[in-house]
């Protein structure tokens, strides 16, 4: 029979590489949490229509990645729907907004996620179909504050701070303003004037793109097209006066608070929700996936999918792509597996229970414990606990009856008689990993 094996596309995460995914979660709740931010989990799936009313028809994602079905229905009064997993979490975080009112406090909200999203993308290293991100949104009724341009720097200094605090260094900010809706409507019209002399020449999707939605021409990856693609006119000669000011003063606070960037025109992002500034974090070390990070402002959202007025700006970073970094960075983190404090060895059978409760005993003091069975037979089984555990603790009859355990110390291979109430704080006291 054939075996049966994970889907293309998806991965088993498996220790100790998920400690390094538990550590860098860690850090981010951290970091999150010193700026106010609380968390959000939001369904896996949603009704499809959300992320073609908010990421758009026309992006990559909606049109060719999502993972769509029609969901049957129960009882004859039911209809069928529907439902997409999703692609990206700013769609279902701004529909939970609307849902539960939460613009209603008048207070700007300040969420994170951390979870899985699915596209179905050609596999490659660092793009999955199911991966992991790590994201945040910031967004409110305009009388929060939440369009100031100061939220923008906000969110792009935590972003600095949080790979600082993970040990991620040599990242570039790419930065760019794609404009309010309205300038973005004028970039439209200019672009498909442009492309009408070009697009002959240009693949299949780009010459629909420049009759449905011209600013996704610029999402093109054919490597023939790339020429014609540079010579387009630029968003940046279409944006209002508000959008530079705007734009002026996201540059200015990050000037002032010492987060480098390098702006990037043609930086418009594969999501049509985007307005104003948008950006992405790039590291060399990733090779062709090289976005650790994606994130804007999508002040129309809210009311695109049915909402008030409640302008945004967030992120989300692809935990997979920092694993990859981080173990890049460091390749002896893939390899060293964590090891215990003790290993405990009952001699027979008979032993078992006796090896519970001291387990039992040294967990509940705060020990990393492994325990082994009555089938322990002595050369093999040292060297099967010496992989895993720093000390093994002999339970035999006598030590059971006596109160007193034998303890070798794998690393300086010294034995000692330790009575079993101090075994404890004998084991805290040996210097740890
Ligand atoms: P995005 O650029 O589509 O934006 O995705 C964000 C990040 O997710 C990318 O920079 C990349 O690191 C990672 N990513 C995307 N697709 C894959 C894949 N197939 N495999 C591995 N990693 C991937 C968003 O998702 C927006 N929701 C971000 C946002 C939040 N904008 C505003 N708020």
């Amino acid at each position: 029979m054939a075996t049966l094996k994970a889907v293309r596309g998806t991965r088993d995460l498996l220790p100790p590489e998920t400690e390094l995914w538990n550590r860098i979660e860690t850090t981010a709740r951290r970091v999150f949490a010193r700026y106010n931010f609380g968390e959000i989990r939001t369904p896996v799936f949603e009704d499809t229509a959300l992320f073609a009313r908010s990421v758009g028809e026309e992006t990559d994602i909606v049109s060719k990645e999502m993972y769509t079905w029609e969901d049957r229905a129960r009882a004859q009064s039911e209809k069928t729907q529907s439902l997409t997993l999703r692609p990206e979490n700013t769609a279902g975080v701004v529909r939970a907004y609307i849902e539960h009112g939460l613009g209603e406090s008048g207070q700007l909200q300040k969420l994170y996620y951390i979870g899985p999203q699915f596209r179905r993308e050609r596999p490659q290293k660092g793009r999955y179909r199911q991966f992991w991100q790590i994201g945040a949104e910031v967004i409110g009724p305009p009388s929060s504050g939440s369009e100031s341009p100061l939220r923008d720097a906000e969110v792009l200094e935590m972003l600095a701070a949080l790979l600082e605090e993970l040990g991620i260094t040599g990242w570039t900010l790419e930065l760019n303003s794609v404009g309010s809706s309205a300038d973005r409507a004028t970039y439209n019209d200019v672009l498909r004037a442009a492309l009408v002399q070009v697009q002959g020449k240009m693949c299949g999707d780009c010459q629909r793109r420049a009759v449905t939605n011209p600013l996704r021409v610029l999402d093109c990856k054919v490597p023939e097209d790339q020429p014609i693609i540079e010579k387009l006119p630029k968003i940046g000669d279409s944006l209002g006066e508000d959008s530079k000011a705007h734009f002026a003063a996201v540059l200015a606070a990050l000037d002032a608070v010492g987060v480098p960037y390098m702006l990037n025109q043609r930086l418009v992002r594969g999501l049509d929700y985007y307005t104003r500034t948008t950006f992405e974090f790039t590291h060399g070390g990733l090779g062709a996936q090289n976005a650790l990070l994606g994130g804007g402002r999508y002040d129309g959202l809210s009311e695109a999918i049915g909402g008030p007025k409640a302008p945004g700006i967030g992120f989300a970073i692809c935990l997979d792509r920092l694993v990859l970094t981080l173990q890049a960075a460091d390749p002896v983190r893939k390899a060293a597996p964590p090891q215990v404090d003790a290993y405990i060895a009952p001699i027979g059978e008979s032993l078992n229970a006796a090896g519970l409760v001291l387990a039992r005993e040294l967990r509940q003091s705060g020990l990393r414990v492994e325990l082994g069975d009555g089938s322990f037979r002595l050369k093999k089984s040292f060297e099967a606990a010496d992989k895993v555990a720093r000390n093994i603790v002999i339970l035999g009859e006598d030590e059971l009856r006596s109160d007193i355990l034998t303890v070798k110390d794998f690393a300086t291979g010294t034995q000692s008689k330790v009575p079993r109430a101090e075994l404890a704080a004998y084991f805290a006291k040996l210097p740890g990993e």
